[in-house]
């Protein structure tokens, strides 16, 4: 079982086939398994993790965190027995052999991700690493920031006639090239909510492009500074206002930028879900795809 301390976690995502695991079909998201969770912590609030994270952790020996968005409260209050240990500043090669390591001593280990580990967490890479070295893994989901946001704007991300989509993004930078930053696309789909993760130090210029592109300035942005957090901020404003906003206010991380008519969450049209032909049977109250809203 044990594995090499040198290994290269490359080697490991270069051995992952596209056979289905087996275990996809044995258990369900929430299930408790055997290996180390990736658990998602939500956006901040300790309250807004789940059942299920909060279990795991308070049966947990080594938590490892991510750092700075995974608020120390919810740390305080849920790993009372554990060693916790940031990630940040720390590489593949270190972090493996440190969960893997704790895990063969038989300790119980966690990795809480911020947010969901679904949504720019670079999970997987560490969980293929783990497997690769014979500690299984899984994910127990949590709520990503853009649904705290949506939830401190009391708006809905989809809003019937306004938004039928919604789009969870990143802007150019280190990680993506330009040709392929989306955002501009996105927005010129008009009936799309577009979320920006990791752009806060970047709307000013994510803006300017929008406005090159010929985008409407007067569409509607909102930044959502630390959602859930004691120390929440909303900054609101229009694609031309919103970057001089931003910067006024200080922002340069840890915000979810929210771009669309939903924001304002209004002019949208009542939904079919609670109209009179949707309430006559089960039957009828789905679309034609099966599926109801809700
Ligand atoms: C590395 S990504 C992780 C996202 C996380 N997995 C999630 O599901 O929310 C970090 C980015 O998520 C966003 N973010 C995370 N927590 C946030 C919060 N509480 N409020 C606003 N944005 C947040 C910010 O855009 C930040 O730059």
């Amino acid at each position: 079982m044990s594995g090499d301390a040198e290994t290269d976690p490359q080697t490991a995502i270069d051995a992952v086939t596209n056979d289905q695991d087996e275990r996809v079909y044995e258990h369900s998201a929430g299930d408790e398994r055997e290996g180390i969770p990736f658990v998602g912590a939500g956006p901040g609030d300790p309250r807004l993790l789940t059942v299920a994270g909060r279990e795991l952790l308070a049966d947990a020996d080594l938590v490892v965190h991510a750092g700075s968005l995974v608020n120390s409260e919810l740390l305080a209050e849920y790993c009372v027995d554990a060693e916790t240990v940031s990630s940040i500043g720390k590489d593949l090669e270190e972090l493996i052999p440190l969960m893997r390591d704790a895990y063969e001593r038989g300790e119980t280990v966690v990795r809480l991700h911020s947010g969901d580990p679904a949504i720019y967490g670079a999970a997987l890479e560490q969980m293929d690493a783990l497997e690769h070295e014979g500690v299984p893994t899984y994910i127990v989901p949590g709520v990503t920031s853009a649904f705290a946001a949506s939830a401190t704007l009391r708006t809905q991300l989809t809003l019937n006639e306004v938004a039928n989509h919604v789009a969870f993004t990143r802007p150019q930078g280190k990680t993506l090239d330009e040709d392929e930053d989306h955002i501009s696309e996105f927005v010129g789909m008009g009936d799309v909510t577009t979320c920006i993760y990791l752009g806060t130090h970047a709307v000013s210029e994510t803006m300017d492009r929008l406005l090159d592109d010929g985008h409407d300035p007067e569409t509607p942005v909102a930044a959502v500074y630390h959602a859930s957090w004691p120390d929440e901020d909303v900054v609101e404003g229009t694609i031309e206002t919103i970057g001089e906003k931003l910067e006024a206010a200080g922002y340069r991380a840890s915000a979810m930028v929210v771009i669309g008519d939903a924001v304002g969450g209004e002019e949208y049209e009542r939904s079919f879900l609670y109209g009179e032909w949707a309430n006559r049977s089960s039957d009828e109250s789905a679309d034609s795809t099966g599926e109801a809203d809700d």
